[in-house]
């Protein structure tokens, strides 16, 4: 090829030596050459006083915050919590290079001083970081929760709600549980998604929840409100008392109220299994079951059907849509059991993943017959794929439940 005519000579070549330019901001940071602004970073309630000569253009390129505080000074006095104070450099690197990491434990300190010094980018890095590390090492929920509460970060607020909703069984067998808040405790007990064993695991959960957080006398009483609150909603439910509340049982994994299906190579074919349930939680339903039969279906479209507009005759053939490629899982009774005058039955399918050693859920789909109702169900899973974050040593780990479904708009005559 004439090297007047090489991608290269229209292109031209990148000489990219970004990475040493890091190297010197991070060094001029370190040893504070040709500085003009000295940080003095007390952490409140210790003597403890940390120094940083910095300099004024680089600060003020992430926050119009320190901009505006050091057009007129040379150095300026922060007061900071002590947990602030101890990654005030990694914050300042972060200003200087547009890089750091995180521990599970400095997320918070961290989002607090972005937040102060009106650092968005970094508010955002952080806040993005801790939605997806919910599930780590020392269970951060309970903690970043009630961080989220503080600060009206309403979308961290309902991840978190979200992820303890559906992994309280192992939240509350943890050492955070004494941390949840009696308001905490309040929006969980509201929940219908809760996936618990049964009932009782909740009231179980709500005895440890007392004698760890050992609460005050208020506080105690409020939460008692909360425990006969939920017991009031079992007794109106298990007696199917006219109720004008729209009660919806929580997803119990007892087997009265389903099965778990373990799928192992689910991409491979169809499957289907059945089980059984109990038709209500009232003492007369306790000795009936009905019977239900499940058909899971990978749908992976053969080649012969993937999306094709024309053939060469330049004929149009009817392009396969995007979702009848997905995966369906239909749930019917096996005989007449299923829904009869005033109840219908949801099902509900919790998909797990295993992290860390537990068995966590990592999704929950409910519909009444037909996995196609619930519109994205497995949408992401890419079963095909074996590392897919949906399977577990290659296999998909459902859990089925079926709940009754109590239509309260039904008057009973007098
Ligand atoms: C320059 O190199 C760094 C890695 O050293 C890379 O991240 C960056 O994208 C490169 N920049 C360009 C413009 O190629
Ligand atoms: C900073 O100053 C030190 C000496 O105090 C010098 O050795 C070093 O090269 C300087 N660094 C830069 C980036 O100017
Ligand atoms: C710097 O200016 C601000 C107002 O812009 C003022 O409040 C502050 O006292 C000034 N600080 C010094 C040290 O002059
Ligand atoms: C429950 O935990 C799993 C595994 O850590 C996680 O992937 C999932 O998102 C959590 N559930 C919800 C609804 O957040």
């Amino acid at each position: 090829v004439p090297s007047c005519c090489s991608p290269e000579s229209r292109s031209g070549t990148s000489i990219n030596h970004s990475q040493a330019v890091l190297q010197h901001l991070q060094e001029l940071l370190r040893q504070g050459n040709a500085s003009n602004v000295v940080l003095w970073v007390q952490a409140v309630g210790t003597g403890e006083v940390r120094v940083f000569h910095t300099h004024c253009l680089l600060l003020g390129l992430h926050s119009e915050l320190f901009r505006e505080l050091l057009s007129n000074q040379s150095e300026a006095v922060l007061q900071e919590p002590r947990d602030c104070a101890a990654v005030f450099d990694k914050f300042v690197r972060y200003l200087y290079c547009g890089e750091l990491t995180v521990l599970l434990t400095q997320a918070i300190p961290l989002h607090r001083l972005a937040t102060k010094y009106d650092v968005a980018s970094l508010q955002r890095g952080v806040a993005h970081y801790m939605r997806a590390h919910l599930a780590g090492g020392a269970g951060p929920a309970v903690g970043w929760y009630h961080y989220a509460v503080g600060t009206g970060d309403e979308a961290l607020r309902e991840s978190c709600l979200q992820f303890l909703a559906c992994n309280l069984s192992a939240v509350a067998a943890s050492a955070e549980w004494g941390a949840v808040s009696p308001e905490l405790l309040w929006q969980l007990l509201q929940r219908s998604n809760l996936v618990l064993q049964d009932e009782l695991e909740l009231f179980r959960a709500l005895e440890a929840w007392l004698g760890l957080a050992r609460p005050p006398p208020a506080v105690t009483e409020r939460s008692l409100l909360c425990i006969s609150y939920t017991e009031r909603l079992l007794i109106a439910y298990q007696f199917h008392a006219a109720s004008p509340l729209a009660f919806l049982p929580r997803n119990y994994l007892a087997p009265a109220w389903g099965a778990p299906w373990v799928i192992n190579n689910p991409a491979r074919n169809d499957r289907s299994t059945s089980f059984q349930t109990q038709p209500g939680p009232s003492g007369h339903d306790a000795g009936r079951r009905v019977t239900w039969n499940v058909l899971f279906s990978p749908r992976l479209l053969p080649v012969s059907l993937r999306p094709v507009y024309a053939d060469t005759a330049g004929t149009v053939l009817p392009a396969a849509r995007p979702e009848d490629g997905r995966p369906r899982l239909v749930v019917t009774p096996a005989s007449s059991g299923g829904d009869a005058a005033g109840v219908s039955f949801q099902k509900t399918v919790l998909v797990g993943a295993r992290q860390q050693g537990r068995v966590l859920v990592r999704h929950a789909y409910s519909f009444h017959q037909s996995s196609e109702e619930a519109g994205d169900f497995l949408a992401h899973a890419d079963l095909q794929r074996r590392n897919s974050e949906y399977l577990v040593e290659n296999a998909l780990h459902l859990h089925l439940i079926v709940k009754p479904v109590y239509h309260t708009l039904i008057r009973t005559p007098k």
